[in-house]
């Protein structure tokens, strides 16, 4: 494989990974505001992964390809226009969403639940739209436009750090969400 798909992909699955975990997230948030019990080891872990690898690995690894587009062909980056603000406001939200998941622990009351329902839905919302329009506007665009040596460059730096969670080294805190992961048959059609 070249290294041009072989950066792509990374990416693709990150998405897959992503999009695994904010549908798990919206049955935890389902089962919340219907004061149903939810599992904040998984609520947790699924936040922390959030905090951890695409806010601090993969919005980057996006921003770099996005500058290099800029670079090269302005234009087309104008229709992935808002990429690298979308990832500050996404990593925003993260850590908002990390401090309403706590401050419901420490509360327990149904103002506090209501609020990390709201902000956990808005999360899952606005990374969903913001993945969509990746792969639609800009991903293309990048692969159109950036040339061999780009990936070659740029695809060493994308691939440079293990996931935590869905990597070969599983990081001992995401270990109770890897393996619920692992439980389910088919993680790729995963039910409430
Ligand atoms: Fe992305």
């Amino acid at each position: 494989m070249s290294s041009r798909p072989a950066a792509m992909e990374v990416l693709r699955q990150e998405h897959a990974n992503m999009t695994l975990l904010l549908d798990l997230f919206e049955c935890q948030v389902a089962a919340l505001r219907q004061q149903e019990d939810a599992d904040f080891v998984l609520i947790g872990g699924i936040v922390d992964y959030f905090l951890t690898y695409p806010d601090l690995m993969h919005h980057p690894k996006e921003d770099i390809l996005f500058h290099r587009l800029q670079e090269l062909d302005p234009a087309a980056a104008t229709k992935a226009e808002g990429l690298v603000s979308g990832h500050e406001a996404l990593g925003l939200l993260a850590r908002s969403l990390a401090r309403a998941m706590v401050d419901h622990l420490l509360q327990e009351t149904d103002e506090s639940r209501l609020w990390l329902c709201s902000l956990g839905q808005d999360f899952i919302d606005k990374n969903r739209h913001h993945m969509a329009g990746e792969e639609q506007n800009f991903f293309p665009a990048a692969l159109r436009t950036l040339s061999e040596d780009d990936w070659a460059v740029l695809g060493g730096k994308i691939s440079m750090r293990e996931d935590p969670l869905f990597g070969d080294l599983v990081e001992s805190r995401f270990q109770s969400l890897h393996q619920f992961l692992a439980d389910r048959q088919e993680v790729t059609a995963l039910k409430c």
